[in-house]
């Protein structure tokens, strides 16, 4: 306690007091509500308490902004898997006055970071040196990013955005089938990554209904809201994350931690046919992916077609491949890599990589060339409006599911292992197959190259769609694909998010598909013309709101997990 403003202590005492008493007494319910409308407000996130705190923020008058900021600490809690303060994440904004506006909150590679820190003696890749334990781990961005998009936009008190999150951790809350299920698989990686036994580990099994308490996390949450980002990167919580790397051999020093700041970047902005795309820029190949997959298929007749038949598969398939050949050779951090936004999101460059596409043959990715220019699956994301029309929309991320494992002793967060996106050696593949070279070296200080694509769509200035999902290079594909269904497909919201996905990213050479997302016959189809098809477990889990004809919001949380939508 010896970091603890007063007041803070003095809140954390009461809280543990009331949390004591009240958990033995009040059950903590919630429904996972998929599907939602408001006429003034809605949230849709990764989780019905964190769904709950935001809407609470803005009955009390908070703006989208606030509520983004609780929703984030409390995903920190309640869904530890990839909710966190030990991570990073991109927000997109768009104002009620059309003002638009992009957060980079990126975790960055650590000052003693090297180009071949995850190769052996003799030039080879070790994977796991990179995906868990403390080597893993990039400086932090999560609270200073929340701290500067409070500063420009935020309209309540920072301590009270926080405060849900602290009271959640204390009186804890009740885990579902799923949190059981993927608390249970990661006991054992959480033992050998983390220095104490953290609240994640139980002996006997988790089960559904069993509750989950995180003291030392209300600790640190208690710090953050009294003393702000300041403790996290220089105070208390930056000491705990320092004495965690000293006692297993990690590289973040307290200077990396002071040095950390996020980035307002220029959004993306493009349009296709009447609706504008907001979205993010580099370091996310998110963005330009999304600009290019739209833009190669947006001539073609893709509703004649037909959802899901050979030939919208198909041709989405090709403009993938194509896309995802230009990230891995064009795309990195802006501030280490020039990469060529301009001619990658220029429509004469996009028609003429689509120049040889045939529409009854698959074109082998051996094939498919990057364009000659001169010049892990869990993440989360989080769509908000609040009710004078600002939209938020904040794709956030440990990396892998429960990132590094690496528990901060005394501190009780997961820190990422986001340097697992980085390009180990050229031609690699990371965590989700994807390859990189030169642009996504490993440099000091780098941030590693995403795939998270938090998207706002406007119709006439004013917020349309506000969408995103986790998935790692599934990402811009899923965004694809939610987009697609509603402006060309013509679904409802709901079955646009709900329907099956499918997923091409150049290497490796195949069409991944959820089960159950194209028939026998069109399946048949596609491996006739040249495709590998293989099934593949759920792809992504979506986060979507949309502007109804009569003004009224829609939200749709992904049936894919305990997602939940809340509107009022
Ligand atoms: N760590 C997943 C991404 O940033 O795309």
């Amino acid at each position: 306690m010896k970091y603890l403003g007063k007041k803070t202590a003095l809140l954390l005492a009461l809280f543990c007091t009331l949390a004591h008493i009240r958990a033995q007494i009040v059950p903590f319910p919630y429904d996972i509500q998929k599907e939602a409308t408001g006429d003034s407000a809605m949230v849709v996130t990764a989780h019905p308490l964190a769904t709950k705190v935001g809407l609470d923020v803005l009955r009390k008058g908070g703006n989208a902004v606030d509520a983004a900021v609780a929703v984030q600490f409390a995903l920190a809690v309640v869904y530890p898997q990839a909710g966190n303060i030990g991570g990073g994440g991109f927000l997109i904004y768009h104002g009620k006055d059309d003002q638009t506006a992009a957060l980079d909150y990126r975790e960055k590679a650590p000052a003693a970071a090297t180009e071949k820190m995850y190769l052996d003696s003799a030039g080879n890749v070790l994977p796991n040196k990179s995906r868990l334990g403390v080597l893993a781990c990039g400086v932090p961005g999560t609270v200073d990013g929340m701290w500067e998009a409070h500063k420009k936009y935020g309209r309540r008190p920072w301590g009270e955005l926080v405060t849900p999150a602290i009271e959640l951790a204390i009186r804890g809350y009740q885990i579902t089938e799923q949190e059981a299920q993927n608390l249970n698989e990661e006991r054992f990686t959480f033992i050998r990554h983390s220095s104490i036994q953290p609240a994640f580990v139980k002996l006997e099994n988790w089960v559904a209904g069993d509750w989950l308490i995180q003291k030392e996390l209300a600790v640190t949450l208690s710090r953050i809201a009294g003393y702000g980002r300041d403790d996290f990167y220089k105070g208390a919580t930056a000491s705990l994350i320092v004495n965690e790397m000293s006692k297993t051999g990690g590289l973040i020093t307290r200077e990396d931690l002071r040095r950390y700041k996020s980035v307002w970047r220029t959004p993306l902005e493009f349009d296709y046919k009447n609706l504008h795309i907001i979205t993010m820029p580099p370091p996310s190949s998110g963005g330009i992916l999304l600009r290019q997959l739209l833009a190669m298929t947006g001539d073609h007749p893709l509703k004649d077609s037909g959802f899901h038949s050979t030939a919208a598969v198909h041709l989405m398939v090709e403009a993938e491949r194509r896309a995802y050949a230009d990230r891995a050779m064009h795309m990195g951090d802006p501030d280490f890599w020039k990469v060529p936004v301009k001619k990658l999101t220029d429509m004469a460059y996009l028609k003429s990589r689509m120049a040889d596409f045939q529409p009854n043959k698959a074109t082998p990715s051996a094939k498919v060339t990057a364009g000659q220019i001169k010049e892990s699956e869990e993440t989360t994301h989080f769509s908000i409006i609040d009710p004078e029309g600002n939209a938020v929309s904040v794709t956030t991320t440990l990396n892998d599911s429960y990132g590094s494992r690496v528990v901060v002793s005394g501190a009780g967060f997961i820190l990422n292992n986001e340097m697992d996106d980085f390009s180990a050696k050229p031609g690699a593949p990371n965590l989700y197959g994807a390859i990189g070279g030169k642009a996504n070296a490993v440099a000091p200080d780098k941030r590693p190259l995403s795939s998270m694509t938090p998207v706002i769509a406007t119709k006439g200035g004013k917020t349309w769609l506000v969408v995103g999902t986790p998935g790692g290079t599934t990402i811009p594909t899923s965004v694809f694909q939610v987009i697609v269904n509603v402006a060309e497909f013509g679904m409802s919201l709901p079955e646009a998010v709900q329907a099956k996905r499918f997923h091409h990213q150049w290497t490796p050479d195949k069409i991944f598909i959820e089960e159950g997302a194209l028939t026998e016959a069109v399946i048949q189809q596609l491996i006739e013309m040249g495709h590998f098809v293989e099934p593949r477990d759920p792809i992504g889990r979506v986060e979507a709101i949309l502007r109804l004809a009569d003004g009224i919001w829609q939200g749709v949380a992904d049936e894919r997990g305990d997602d939940a939508a809340g509107g009022f």
